[in-house]
């Protein structure tokens, strides 16, 4: 029998998100998992730990770890979790110059070894790292895609879930803007079975739960001290991993570029789109409220500013 060629997924950045990335992807055992790390031994132990779960979860996903990009060669999607986060004594615009300089060489080696893969950006601050991602690898939009909007949308259900006292699966939400305070929880198209969430709560439980989603993620980080949230967000990339490699064409929120889209043209930002095998198939132009409209234009405006703020460091150097 004609071996069938199995999908290849990479994943740069072998810490918490990425490694909860690359075990939710041996799960589903529809891709062999490239881990890869500049510290030495963590993505091949990472990716030894995981191998050592196949007869217990019953997966042949064959996982990999390396310190270089020879075994990422014809991915199918690679994932960026590369980067660091913000220490004490750090300024934002440090940590912006930080990552930016390691999404920005990861994503050069990524794309000589890959030059047809789908990229799915992580690192923070997300939009920004969307745009290094998207001007370093020269690809269409299609390919670029940011992961936040799964993510926030899946705290927003929760917050929904947990205050109407449902399951969580017939909770629906939506979230757009950047991946930060922000963001535009979209109650108006956030529902129950269908029925809005503006109908069935107050408005200021509304406000509150929208609230606590814009700060989700520092919200972890209060509690963990020492980092971020990591089985969410490694889940939500795997939603669109999904998507891409068995061409779902499910409808998630992601960071794209827009052309126009929403009046915004030129910056990363998270609106809902259709996620197949070609990455972003069509975005949804939702018609939205003035107030929607300015939360989102006031959203892109601080992407805008990351960037700006990017293209001074480039300048300097
Ligand atoms: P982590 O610190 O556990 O892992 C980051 C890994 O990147 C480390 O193992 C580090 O050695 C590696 N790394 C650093 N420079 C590298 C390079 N040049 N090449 C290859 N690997 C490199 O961090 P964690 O918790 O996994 O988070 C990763 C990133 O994802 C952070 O920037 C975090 O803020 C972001 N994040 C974004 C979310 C989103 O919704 N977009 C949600 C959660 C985290
Ligand atoms: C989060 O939202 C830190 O972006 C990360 O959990």
């Amino acid at each position: 029998m004609a071996a069938s060629k199995r999908s290849k997924v990479t994943v740069v950045g072998a810490g918490m998100v990425g490694g909860t990335v690359a075990q939710m992807l041996a799960l589903r055992d529809y891709a062999d998992v490239v881990l890869v790390d500049i510290v030495e031994g963590l993505p091949q132990g990472k990716a030894l730990d995981l191998m050592q779960v196949g007869p217990l979860m019953g997966f042949d996903t064959q996982i990999t770890g390396s310190n270089g990009y020879d075994e990422t060669a014809g991915s199918d999607v690679v994932v960026i979790t590369s980067g660091i986060a913000r220490k004490p004594g750090m300024s934002r615009d440090d940590l912006l110059r930080t990552n930016m300089g390691i999404v920005r060489s990861v994503t050069e080696q990524v794309v000589a070894k890959s030059p047809d893969a789908i990229l799915i950006v992580v690192s923070n601050p997300l939009d920004a790292m969307c745009h290094v991602a998207f001007d370093t690898a020269g690809f269409p939009r299609e390919r670029v895609l940011g992961m936040a909007g799964v993510l926030d949308s899946a705290r927003f259900r929760t917050f929904i879930a947990m205050e109407a006292g449902v399951s969580v699966q017939d909770v629906s939400a939506l979230v757009l803007g950047g991946h930060g305070d922000t963001m535009v929880p979209l109650s108006r198209y956030s529902t129950i079975a269908g029925i809005p969430i503006t109908e069935l709560f107050s408005a200021d439980r509304v406000k509150a739960i929208e609230d606590r989603t814009a700060n989700g993620g520092a919200e972890i980080v209060g509690l963990l001290k020492t980092g971020s949230a990591w089985y969410a967000p490694g889940t939500s990339v795997v939603d669109m991993v999904d998507s891409i490699i068995l061409d779902k064409k499910r409808v998630l929120p992601c960071s794209v570029l827009l052309q126009g889209e929403y009046g915004i043209d030129g910056i990363f930002v998270g609106v809902p789109v259709k996620v197949g095998a070609a990455g972003l198939e069509e975005i949804y132009n939702l018609t939205l409220t003035s107030d929607e409209q300015a939360a989102l234009e006031k959203s892109a405006g601080s992407v805008k500013g990351l960037v700006e703020t990017m293209a001074g460091f480039s300048q300097e150097s």
